[in-house]
């Protein structure tokens, strides 16, 4: 294998895209008031806003669609989706989901009180809002590496395990419904969780009688990385090795957006029979029955087919040394980045890059709008414009430790050359950063803000 393996896969069909010129992209992006979640797709050349439902679905995936059942109870879709997930997961119970937040929602729903907390390494975002929703608070304890970017740890996304047994000590485990651990940890860089770290969390929170759930939107990623890098893993499959983490669980939180490559769809399982019934409920009353949950039959046969190519070891070889060698790239630009790399994303320390915007200018919202400017590239910020808020007992805010921006590489879609032109826009950028100023909020909902606020650059 090179170390850079070639793409596994030919194109048999292309969706055509340009770059529109620099004054249009300028008069965009004022249009969508800075936010370039406002912008339209094709004033994008190079969209590396998510990996979520961005993916190509192979032939097979289409071809599966057309044996969707769309029966409204008991689907055959249903079936072998379930059949999938028994063979993965392992866990006893299912719903489907419309996406990864429904899951969320649902288990925040019939299992959180306000007030509550729930640990995890870090919370994403929708993780982290649908517990504020309820009035939950998400704690995040996350081991210290992940907040240096230049340390080479190989799981960066690791629990703090002391403080984790200290953090329950504190609260009570009455006062924590279930924690959590995201695999990969994508508000920290998509960083893995190793399976010692696993087994340990599985272990802390059943000593204290506290369900453990994982938010498993890439546990394929994940399980290469153990592979990769963790001893006695390397003779392993990733389904084995995934097996094996779920086998250390209650329930999982899944957007099927990620590694199960479609374009939409999730899933809540669990082994808890009781709570499965409450779910049923909530899922009936607000995505659909418990045998299609939001979905089409179409849809969940996309899903049964994508988790198990989502394991395929050429696949998974090819994805994270793509995402390798964007960051590889970067770094030799010296632009930079964390380290090591993730596996669905490479992020930019915008805090270092621009460190002369402070947090309250949002450096990350600086750099992401540069990159538009510049070459027409979307890419995300996750710094203060995502994870700032106010403390809830002093009112004062909160800033993250650091200032990121993403660039998530959808699966399967982007080549190398791809990649390249976007190492020649932040070259460009990097040149002129000096010129780059900070922005101010001109609007902002509630929560989840960095979706929809609006901004103003400042002088
Ligand atoms: C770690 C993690 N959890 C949950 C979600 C939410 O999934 P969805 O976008 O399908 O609602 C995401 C989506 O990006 C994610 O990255």
């Amino acid at each position: 294998m090179t170390n850079h393996p070639p793409e596994p896969f030919r194109i048999k069909m292309v969706e055509p895209i340009s770059l529109i010129d620099r004054e249009e992209r300028e008069q965009a992006l004022r249009e969508a008031g800075y936010n370039v979640f406002g912008l339209k797709s094709n004033q994008i050349f190079i969209d590396l806003l998510t990996d979520s439902g961005t993916g190509a679905m192979s032939q097979e995936q289409w071809a599966g669609m057309m044996k969707g059942d769309e029966s409204y109870a008991g689907a055959r879709s249903y079936h072998r989706l379930a059949a999938a997930i028994d063979e993965i997961f392992g866990f006893d119970y299912f719903v489907p989901t419309h996406q990864g937040r429904a899951a969320e929602n649902i288990l925040c729903a019939v299992a959180l009180q306000k007030g509550q907390y729930v640990p995890s390494n870090m919370h994403f975002d929708t993780t982290e809002g649908n517990i504020r929703a309820r009035g939950g608070r998400p704690t995040n304890l996350v081991i210290q590496e992940a907040f240096k970017g230049a340390d080479p740890h190989p799981f960066k996304g690791n629990m703090d395990l002391e403080k984790l047994q200290d953090f329950i000590k504190e609260i009570g485990p009455k006062q924590i419904p279930f924690g959590m651990i995201t695999i990969t940890n994508n508000a920290g860089g998509g960083q893995p969780v190793s399976m010692e770290n696993l087994r340990q969390v599985a272990s802390i929170y059943h000593e204290h009688e506290i369900p453990f759930i994982i938010d498993a939107c890439r546990f394929a990623e994940n399980a290469f990385f153990i592979k990769l890098r963790e001893e006695g893993y390397e003779d392993k499959s990733p389904l084995e090795i995934a097996r094996e983490i779920f086998s250390l669980a209650d329930g999982a939180t899944m957007s099927a957006k990620k590694d199960a490559l479609v374009n939409i769809g999730g899933f809540l399982a669990l082994n808890d029979k009781k709570l499965y019934q409450r779910v049923s409920n909530e899922l009936i009353l607000r995505e659909g029955f418990i045998t299609y949950g939001g979905l089409a039959g179409r849809d969940l046969d996309a899903i049964a087919i994508g988790l198990r190519e989502g394991l395929n070891e050429e696949y998974l070889m090819y994805r994270l040394k793509q995402t390798a060698y964007l960051a590889g790239e970067l770094k030799s630009a010296g632009i930079p980045i964390l380290e090591p790399p993730g596996g669905h994303a490479v992020y930019i320390d915008a805090g270092k890059l621009l460190p002369h915007i402070p947090q309250p200018k949002f450096p990350g919202q600086a750099l992401v709008a540069a990159l538009y400017i510049e070459g027409g590239v979307r890419g995300v910020e996750l710094g203060s414009v995502a994870f700032a808020h106010p403390d809830p007992d002093t009112g004062e805010m909160v800033y993250p430790e650091m200032e990121l921006v993403r660039l998530a590489i959808p699966r399967r879609s982007y080549t190398q050359s791809h990649l390249d032109y976007v190492v020649d826009v932040f070259k460009k950028v990097a040149q002129g950063k000096k010129e780059i100023s900070g922005f101010k909020i001109t609007y902002q909902p509630e929560l989840m803000r960095h979706f929809t606020a609006q901004f103003k650059p400042l002088p």
